[in-house]
């Protein structure tokens, strides 16, 4: 098993755990992403999820040992595999915090990148250094890297193959946040519960809307933004959040 998936208090903690290839991503812990990814959609007792690596990794990429003798058929589908994975994870119906706690590189970037939030340790280390290896990046990284950093930062990074710490990934919008690497996890499940004790369809229908809108000039954007206020209405959160303020106490978001 590559994949480890605990959940604690409506958090749950993803670790990937390869160590023997700083946990590149093979078939095997691509699947078994896949099938955390559908246990995390599944389970109602997780309102967010947090992604880490155990050991000097994040991600170190995909699997070189796996890459160099794709035919460019091979390499489609390959692609394809680790797009799909990835992109099923950024819209999965709760927040995800990639807590970045080493390498992150190639793959390893590119799945920080389909996390809503990023949180790196100061040893974190980022790249897309896949031109080093006379190929371009998969899963992701051409599209998601210049929508987070702006073109010329993620051409300079796609075209040099260059390692990033975290103060220059922080510098350049990459990740939120830089923390003192023995607090990283503890500060990422701190955040995970702060976000788990606000109305959770209020934060399923916001990630929505954030994602959602980004693909759309601004009209249709705010058009689709009224849509799902609306929607939140038709459930019992915005009553029981109002309430709750003006009668001086905590919400209980479920319904009974
Ligand atoms: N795939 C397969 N194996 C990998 C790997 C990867 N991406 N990254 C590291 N490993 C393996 C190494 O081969 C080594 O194995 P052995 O002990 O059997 O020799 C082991 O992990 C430890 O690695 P190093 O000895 O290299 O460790 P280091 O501390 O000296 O260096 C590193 C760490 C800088 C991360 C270095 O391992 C490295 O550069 N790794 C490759 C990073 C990379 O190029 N990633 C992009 C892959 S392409 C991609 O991801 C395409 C895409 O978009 C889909």
């Amino acid at each position: 098993m590559y994949v480890d998936l605990q959940k604690d208090d409506g958090v749950a903690l993803l670790t990937i755990s390869r160590p023997e290839a700083l946990n590149a991503m093979n078939v095997q812990l691509l699947e078994e992403l896949n099938e955390a990814i559908s246990r995390v959609e599944r389970d109602n007792d997780v309102r967010v999820l947090v992604i880490t690596g155990a050991g000097k990794a994040f991600v170190a990429g995909a699997d070189i040992a796996h890459m160099g003798g794709f035919t460019p058929e091979q390499a489609k589908e390959w692609s394809e595999l680790g797009q799909g994975i990835l992109a099923r994870l950024e819209n999965v119906k709760k927040p995800v915090i990639a807590a970045v706690n080493g390498y992150a590189l190639g793959g390893g970037t590119e799945l920080a990148m389909a996390c809503d939030i990023r949180v790196a340790s100061d040893r974190a280390i980022f790249g897309q250094p896949e031109v080093k290896l006379g190929m371009i990046a998969g899963f992701g990284g051409t599209q998601r890297l210049p929508r987070l950093v702006g073109p010329g930062k993620a051409k300079e990074m796609l075209f040099t193959g260059d390692h990033y710490d975290a103060a220059a990934a922080l510098a350049m919008g990459l990740v939120n946040e830089v923390v003192p690497a023995e607090e990283l996890v503890g500060y990422c499940l701190d955040m995970a519960k702060k976000i788990a004790s606000n109305g959770t369809e209020a934060v399923r229908l916001s990630k929505q809307a954030v994602n959602g809108g980004l693909d759309l000039p601004l009209k249709e954007a705010l058009r689709l933004e009224t849509a799902l206020y609306s929607l939140v209405f038709s459930t019992h959160e915005p009553r029981e959040g109002c309430s709750a303020f003006l009668e001086k106490r905590e919400p209980k978001w479920t319904s009974s």
